[in-house]
Order: structure tokens, then sequence, then C-alpha cells
């Protein structure tokens, strides 16, 4: 398959990366979940007692930090990170480190050197919209905060959260504020994005619709 770009957007639990992912492997296409890279690097601020809040402090934290993806792992440093980027504290800071210009300006390169010499399907908030504006093909995935709050739930319950399913839908609600009204890139439906509203659908009824759209 030539150099094909699959834009997929959306807010937080829309479906993105579990959608993708199929996506990816039916249509035999590199896989990259960008929110991951975001998460990585407030990861590591996290482990180094960088305060979010402080944008120098985590440019220079990001500047010093190495994010590859390889066999579907994410690597923090050389190090794989694909529990602890998913943890409850790392998605509730992860939106501020976001927001940073800087920081994203170092993810998009990496996201479009990617993209440059594969074909790739990429899941996050802009990718339609600023990181591949010329992408063959954009999906904006959306469902109801409560519904994207449930399956979050769901998903945090298997490993042992013990928080209230209130927390978490207000930590999406809060988290899709963040990303839509930051100044740079902000959480938006592309120009041409087919809008998929996933409420009640499950995941292969998604994939159904996405892969009609792509034959
Ligand atoms: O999986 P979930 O929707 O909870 O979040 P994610 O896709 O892992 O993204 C985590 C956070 O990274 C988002 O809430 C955004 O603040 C940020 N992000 C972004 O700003 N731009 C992207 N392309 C992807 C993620
Ligand atoms: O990447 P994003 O934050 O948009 O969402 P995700 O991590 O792909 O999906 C969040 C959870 O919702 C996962 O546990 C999926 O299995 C589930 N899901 C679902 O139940 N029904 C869908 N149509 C899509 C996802």
């Amino acid at each position: 398959m030539k150099n094909i770009i699959i834009a997929v957007d959306g807010p937080a639990g829309a479906g993105k990366s579990t959608i993708a992912k199929i996506i990816a492997k039916k249509l035999n296409i590199n896989y990259i979940d960008t929110g991951a890279m975001y998460r990585a690097v407030t990861l590591k601020c996290l482990q180094n007692n960088v305060d979010v809040k402080d944008e120098q402090a985590v440019i220079e934290m990001a500047k010093k930090t190495s994010i590859d993806f390889r066999d579907n792992n994410i690597y923090l440093d050389s190090k794989i990170v694909n529990d602890e980027i998913r943890t409850v504290e790392v998605s509730q800071n992860v939106s501020d480190v976001a927001k940073i210009k800087e920081v994203r300006y170092l993810m998009v390169d990496l996201q479009r050197e990617i993209g440059k010499n594969n074909a790739v399907i990429l899941d996050g908030r802009d990718i339609g919209s600023y990181v591949f504006p010329n992408a063959d093909y954009k999906f904006f995935l959306v469902a109801t905060p409560e519904e994207r709050g449930k399956r979050r739930y769901i998903e945090l319950k298997e490993k042992g959260y013990e928080g209230t399913l209130e927390d978490i839908i207000n930590d999406i609600i809060r988290r899709d504020e963040i990303d839509s009204s930051r100044e740079f890139a902000p959480l938006v439906k592309a120009e041409g994005a087919i809008e998929i509203d996933t409420t009640g659908r499950d995941i292969n009824q998604v994939v159904e619709l996405v892969l009609e759209k792509i034959k």
C-alpha cells in the first residue's frame, strides 16, 4: 500500500486507539498513538518531580526525552512504559503538558518523521487539523461524556482503580475542556473529517463504518 496517512481524532474515550489499532492490523500499516507520547513526557515529569505548570521545566524535560514505538510497545528513554503512562495521575496532568507549544513541536516533528516514509494511522487530537492536514482520510470520533467515562472506568476498575465513575467522567470533561481551548493546535474536528458518533455502537460497528469510507 502507498504511504497512506489516516488521521483519527476526537475526545478522550471515544474509541480512537482501539479502532485505529484494528484498522492498522487489517490494512497492514503502522499505528501511532500520539496521546501516548504526551503521556510519556508527563510520566517523565512526574518521575522527576517537575511541576507540570512550570512550562520551562517541562520543556527542558521534554528536550531530554527519547520516545520510540516498537513491536506495539512505547519506550521512554529505552524503557517500556505501556502501563505506567495509563495511570489516573498521568491522565490528570497530561493536558497541562500537552498545551505547551514547544512540547507539541517536539512531538509533532517525530510524528511527521514517521509519516514521511511509512503508511500509518495516527490517533490524537490534532492529527487531521495540524499534524497531517493533507491526510488521505480523516475521522473524528465522538460519544457522550457519560459513555466515554463508563468505558474508561471499566478499564481502570480491571486494574484495581478504587475511585468513582463520577471522578472519571469529571476528569474526561476537564481534559476535553483544556484540550479544546488551548491556543495552539487544539482538539477540533478537522476540515473534511468524517464524524462518527460511537455512542451505543460497539467496536466492530465503528470499524465497519471506518473501513467503508477507506475502501
Ligand atoms: O486515551 P485518552 O483519550 O484518555 O487520551 P490520549 O489519547 O492518551 O491523550 C492524552 C492527552 O494527550 C490528551 O488529553 C491531550 O491533552 C494530549 N494529546 C494531544 O494534545 N494531542 C494529541 N495529538 C494526542 C493527545
Ligand atoms: O483512544 P480513546 O481514548 O479515544 O479510546 P479507547 O482507549 O480506544 O477506548 C476506550 C475504551 O472504550 C476501550 O476499553 C474500548 O474497548 C472501549 N470502546 C467501546 O467499548 N466501544 C467502542 N465503540 C469503542 C471503544
